[in-house]
């Protein structure tokens, strides 16, 4: 009986494993997820990419990737193909707000689940996506906002206030200015005398940080810039222009991101509200849940912090992104 058990121990650790599970387990297919992402105009942007793509091979997701070059055009075609290819999990990073009702409609006739990650979408019908993974824009402007607000409370006169803001008709851009504009307008004393899009790059962050230079020169006294990529650009042009970038103009921006740490190292950079770009692992695991019919959250929302120029020595050795 002892002989006959140990055989059959032996014979089960060598026997093929096909041989033993049940035909259903080998049908199981790995999930397939589309994901369309916004592009790689930033720093934080590659960020994200590689969280989503690290994060979907750890979780043995199989990921169709495609890159929008900011376009929306290019994001509706990807999720469309998705569709036609019949994936498990339609998830993107929508690079505006409005003008997604119709392809989201189209997902939703086919039975495939959209999640958000990182921007939102403005639609009437909010079943058209499960959940919504992201930052809490508003909050970031408010942070940048309060920040000034303490900065500058022993300042009796005008405080000019020149803004980057990130891409058109996008999430953050909409919701940074918003949530910035909310706290500052408590005082008077502060007035934004400028404000264009950098569409979230260091070139058009530089470019129109001169354009702001050429016409208010030394009137301005801080700049507040959506993302550290067009700050890191606007620095550029402050230092080209023979001023000192932290010192003669006060810089705020948003994302946190390792080349913001080094200019606030530097002492070129004032303070810098976090954004979080490593979602890829709450989007995989959102995505399994869907699968497996588990409940998920409408908004799941990261959790972040600011960093002021003081702390970015101390801190830089810890950031991951
Ligand atoms: O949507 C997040 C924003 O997009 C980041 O702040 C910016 O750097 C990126 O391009």
């Amino acid at each position: 009986m002892r002989f006959n058990r140990r055989i059959l121990t032996i014979a089960l650790a060598c026997a093929p494993l096909g041989a033993l599970l049940p035909a259903s387990a080998w049908a199981q297919k790995p999930l397939v997820m589309g994901f369309s992402q916004v592009g790689a105009e930033s720093e934080w942007r590659t960020a994200n990419t590689e969280s989503i793509k690290s994060a979907a091979k750890e979780a043995g997701i199989e990921l169709k990737f495609s890159d929008a070059q900011q376009k929306q055009e290019n994001q509706i075609k990807a999720i469309r193909s998705f569709i036609a290819q019949k994936v498990d999990v339609i998830a993107f990073s929508p690079v505006v707000e409005s003008g997604w009702e119709p392809v989201l409609r189209e997902a939703k006739a086919a039975k495939i689940p959209v999640i958000l990650t990182d921007r939102a979408v403005n639609v009437k019908d909010t079943s058209l996506y499960v959940t919504f993974i992201g930052s809490d824009f508003v909050e970031e402007g408010r942070k940048a906002g309060r920040w000034l607000v303490e900065k500058m409370k022993n300042e009796k006169g005008a405080v000019n206030i020149v803004e980057l803001q990130g891409t058109v008709g996008s999430a953050p851009a909409i919701d940074r200015k918003k949530g910035f504009e909310e706290i500052i307008k408590a005082d008077p004393k502060f007035k934004i005398i400028r404000s264009q899009t950098g569409d979230f790059t260091r070139a058009k962050g530089k470019e129109v940080m001169e354009a702001f230079l050429k016409a208010e020169g030394k009137k301005i006294n801080v700049l507040y810039a959506h993302n550290d990529d067009m700050a890191i650009g606007a620095i550029q042009a402050i230092e080209e222009a023979g001023l000192k970038p932290a010192k003669d103009i006060i810089i705020i921006s948003i994302d946190a991101v390792k080349g913001a740490f080094e200019a606030m190292i530097a002492g070129k950079l004032n303070v810098s509200v976090e954004c979080s770009p490593l979602l890829g692992p709450q989007l995989m695991a959102a995505a399994k849940d869907i699968k497996a019919g588990k409940p998920v959250q409408k908004r799941i929302v990261t959790e972040e912090g600011i960093f002021p120029m003081e702390i970015a020595a101390r801190e830089f050795p810890k950031r991951k992104y």
